[in-house]
């Protein structure tokens, strides 16, 4: 399994496909900041002010918001996305900040980015579908989703404290070993590009 070299971290972009204030994915980026394994730097990106895809400003260029996004992406070696659940499938937050990434097709910075999918809900099915259909996504986007392990948080309310700490020890250990696999996921493509 491939390690990290401690003078070039392996730099993953952690977003949220969520808005809201005390949210549990923004709480687990959080957590994945603090447990990541050495030599893996997680840097959060904050959706609030992406746009709503439209073609005719994309037209234009790209919205200052979007082009930042898309910078981020492009300097990452790895995208971590903590993804709610609405309605059994991925929230428009999360799919619209996706479409924005995968233009322009053929030279989108999603392209051969390895990516993980991990979330939290409240209910008992742990993002089970949502995370589902953001897989599928990132097959047309030609991202590199790593498939095992899988990290799915039910009944996250009794998970995370009132300021948003994971505190649940089984989750935490979880999470832990989720990084180091999604760390050895990264380096496997990162050097595989070098090549
Ligand atoms: C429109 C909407 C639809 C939802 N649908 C689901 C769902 O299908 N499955 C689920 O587990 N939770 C569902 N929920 C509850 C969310 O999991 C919960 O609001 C969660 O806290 C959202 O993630 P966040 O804490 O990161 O904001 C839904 C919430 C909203 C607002």
């Amino acid at each position: 399994m491939a390690s990290p070299d401690p003078q070039h971290p392996v730099r993953v972009l952690g977003i949220a496909g969520s808005l809201r204030r005390a949210s549990y994915n923004r709480a687990l980026l959080r957590a994945a900041k603090d447990l990541a394994p050495a030599g893996m730097d997680i840097e959060i990106f904050d959706l609030a002010s992406i746009p709503l895809y439209n073609a005719d400003v994309e037209a234009q260029g790209d919205p200052e918001p979007v082009a930042a996004f898309k910078r981020a992406i492009s300097a990452a070696d790895g995208i971590l996305m903590a993804t709610p659940e609405y309605n059994h499938g991925v929230p428009g937050i999360m799919k619209n900040a996706v479409d924005w990434a995968s233009r322009p097709p053929r030279s989108a910075v999603l392209n051969g980015k390895p990516v993980g999918v991990i979330g939290a809900t409240p209910g008992l099915t742990g993002t089970a579908r949502g995370q589902s259909q953001l897989r599928q996504v990132f097959e047309f986007t030609n991202s590199y989703a790593m498939p095992q392990p899988e990290l799915l948080i039910s009944r996250a309310n009794e998970k995370f404290d009132a300021e948003g700490r994971l505190t649940d020890e089984l989750t935490r250990q979880h999470l832990q070993r989720y990084l180091e696999a999604f760390s050895a996921w990264v380096l496997r493509w990162k050097q595989q590009q070098k090549q």
